[in-house]
Order: structure tokens, then C-alpha cells, then sequence
């Protein structure tokens, strides 16, 4: 296996795991890669903390059955089990359409890195937002393992001191990133990667916006209203 680690011109960090180039016909043949990038200003994540903390309880009280918390331990008050109910980039908030450009950058950015230019498709996102209170922690979980499985990504709107863990899918604890969640910060990973989040420890709320990017080739099988556009791939290069 070979660690990825480098950093690009313009400070985005590539981080991921390779299989050693494979010697018979059944050894492992893959490239987990991770791309993180500072896509917000300390000053817009302060806003966009602001707003989240007051959809949450709009949220809550909009929509009353938890839809499962995604198997992350948040239980089924928290506004990540209503995350099938609603999408970030729909939000009447300034920042959403510069979120909605910068997914689409960073995915862009991912498969030409990859070598995957001749592939052509338009490309959908879901987006909700989590809050982990004081205590409160992400068990390991996972967002999909499908043959529709893509990209899933965080944003780090406000923490202090939690850390992301992001597994190697065989490797399990051997083989892991411990990422600082630093505010304005975006990862995207491949979502089969398993992921956890160590315990908040202070008073202030620890809010992140998440996500799961698709291929058009999920329709029908995700409601359209969860699903927004955010570009088409195209050979960008
Ligand atoms: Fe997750």
C-alpha cells in the first residue's frame, strides 16, 4: 500500500491510500483519494453558524420523524436524522450557490487529478448540516457502498479540538487520517471510507455541513427533491 500525501500550488491538500501496483490477477487494485481545501473565511463561517443553529430548531419543528441518524450515535432529535427532508444549496442564504460552485470545483479538480477526464455526467448532491452538542461524538459509520458510490463530503463551520478519523476500508484502525476539523475547511472523500468524530468537549455547538455527491445514474433511485444539480462534468480540462 502507498501513503498519498501533497500539496497543491494553491494550498489543497491530497491526502489518500494506493494499492501497490498488483502482482496477480486477485490483488487489490485501487485509489482512495482525499482532497481538503479551505473553501470559506473565518467571517462566513461565523454567518453561516449563526443561521444554521436557527434552521435547526426551524427544522426540528418543521419536520417531526427522524429518518435514522445515518448509524452516527446522534439519535433521533438531532436535525441529521431529518436530513433527507431538506437541502442546504435550497437555502435562502447567501453563501449557499458559493458552496454549491465549490463542491463542483473540488470534484471537478478531483477527477482530472484521477484521470477520469473522458468521463461525461451531470452531477447531484445531497446536503444537510450536523450538531454535535457538548459530549457528543460520530460513531464509525459509513455513506455508501453501491455501484453508485461517489464522492461524500464536510465542511467545518465551527469546532474546537475534534478530529475526523477517516479508516482504511480493509486496514480498519491500522491504517487511518486523523484530521483536524479547521473552520472554512472542506474534505471530500471517497464515500465508502468509514469515518467517526471525536467527542465535542466544550459548551459551543460543533456544526459541520455534510453530503452525498451522485452520478445521474441514481435516479429513481433518490427523491429528486433531496438531489440538487450542481454542474456537468465534461471534460473541464
Ligand atoms: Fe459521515
Amino acid at each position: 500500500m502507498i501513503n498519498i500525501q501533497e500539496k497543491q500550488a494553491d494550498g489543497t491538500l491530497l491526502f489518500g491510500w494506493k494499492s501497490s501496483p498488483p502482482l496477480t490477477p486477485f490483488a487489490p487494485s485501487y485509489t482512495h483519494l482525499f482532497m481538503e481545501k479551505k473553501i470559506f473565511s473565518e467571517e462566513e463561517c461565523e454567518e453561516w453558524n449563526e443561521y444554521l443553529l436557527k434552521q435547526e430548531q426551524i427544522i426540528l419543528d418543521n419536520f417531526r420523524t427522524s429518518l435514522g441518524d445515518g448509524l452516527t450515535g446522534l439519535g433521533d432529535n438531532s436535525v441529521t436524522s431529518r436530513h433527507p427532508f431538506f437541502n442546504v444549496l435550497e437555502f435562502d442564504f447567501h453563501l449557499a450557490e458559493q458552496l454549491k460552485t465549490k463542491l463542483f470545483d473540488c470534484i471537478c479538480c478531483l477527477l482530472n487529478i484521477t484521470d477520469n477526464t473522458t468521463w461525461q455526467e451531470t452531477l447531484y448532491t445531497t446536503c444537510w448540516f450536523n450538531v454535535l452538542r457538548q459530549g457528543e461524538k460520530m460513531k464509525i459509520h459509513s455513506h455508501a457502498y453501491h455501484n453508485n458510490t461517489f464522492y461524500g463530503f464536510h465542511l467545518t463551520i465551527k469546532a474546537t479540538e475534534t478530529f475526523t478519523s477517516y479508516y482504511h476500508p480493509i486496514k480498519h484502525q491500522e491504517e487511518a487520517f486523523h484530521v483536524p476539523n479547521k473552520q472554512g475547511y472542506l474534505t471530500l472523500f471517497p464515500n465508502l471510507i468509514p469515518h467517526g468524530v471525536t467527542p465535542n468537549k466544550y459548551e459551543t455547538p460543533r456544526i459541520t455541513i455534510a453530503g452525498d455527491m451522485y452520478a445521474s445514474t441514481i435516479f429513481p433511485l433518490a427523491l429528486p427533491k433531496t438531489l440538487i444539480k450542481i454542474g456537468t462534468y465534461n471534460n473541464p480540462k
